[in-house]
């Protein structure tokens, strides 16, 4: 909320009026951003943002803009000289065109590539501008290889947004899908103890990420067996 709204505000209704406000400006970049996510989750994206001022952010999935939006305008309100470094495999035209929009454009890099495989070639715009202390992931439900290549760049306890985190019906159809892979992949994680929980809001996962996490490789195998093991599930329904 403006600072120079607040001191109208009483204090015992000053949360609700808070989460009211929160609704209405982040409903905006949605509906500018034709946002994937709700506004309850922009806005606590944004309250995340907002502690984590002091070194940039790492967004893989854009889109355009929703999630982007919503942390570049924490820097900007804490006047902080972090940037958000967001990859976009798509067209960037909309994207940029609402990241201008929405006047955060100094606080925002787009970076416009495909981060195909653990076998990526980081950029070195990534590089030169480590650590990071948010990543936030809304891509191709392929979280195991975004922890694997972004690891060494995070701080330690750094703030991961993962989202689509949707519980699967082991015998629903669709799960072969992007949902399927967040909800495998993370819990996974989770159980290793390479992410620690905080919150669930709307399917939107939050926690923080340990980098002294065990070794990813013994995790990616043990992924692999648990995809072997959903495949025989899923192949004893048809
Ligand atoms: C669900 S949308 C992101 C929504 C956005 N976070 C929002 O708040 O509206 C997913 C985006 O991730 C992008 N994407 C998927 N896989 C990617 C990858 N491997 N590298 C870069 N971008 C990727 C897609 O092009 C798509 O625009």
């Amino acid at each position: 909320m403006k600072d120079y709204i607040k001191p109208f505000v009483p204090n015992v209704i000053y949360p609700i009026a808070q989460n009211i406000y929160d609704y209405l400006i982040f409903s905006k970049v949605r509906n500018l951003t034709d946002g994937k996510m709700k506004p309850q989750v922009y806005a606590y994206i944004n309250y995340l943002a907002k502690h984590s001022y002091e070194y940039n952010i790492l967004e893989i999935g854009a889109y355009r803009g929703g999630s982007t939006i919503s942390a570049a305008k924490a820097l900007k309100e804490t006047q902080s000289e972090s940037r958000v470094y967001s990859f976009e495999k798509q067209n960037i035209e909309h994207l940029t065109r609402n990241i201008n929009s929405a006047g955060v454009e100094n606080f925002v890099s787009v970076i416009n590539d495909e981060v195909y495989s653990t076998e990526y070639k980081m950029p070195e715009i990534i590089k030169e501008n480590a650590p990071y202390s948010m990543i936030i992931i809304d891509a191709d439900g392929e979280i195991f290889k975004y922890i694997y290549l972004f690891q060494e760049y995070l701080i330690p306890g750094s703030v991961i947004v993962i989202d689509d985190y949707k519980p699967i019906r082991p015998f629903n159809r669709e799960s072969g899908g992007k949902d399927y892979r967040t909800y495998l992949q993370t819990n996974m994680l989770v159980r290793e103890g390479v992410i620690d929980k905080f919150r669930i809001k709307r399917h939107t996962f939050f926690g923080t990420i340990s980098v002294d996490s065990p070794d990813l490789n013994i995790i990616e195998s043990k992924m692999s067996d648990l995809y072997a093991h959903e495949e025989k599930i899923r192949k004893c329904e048809f």
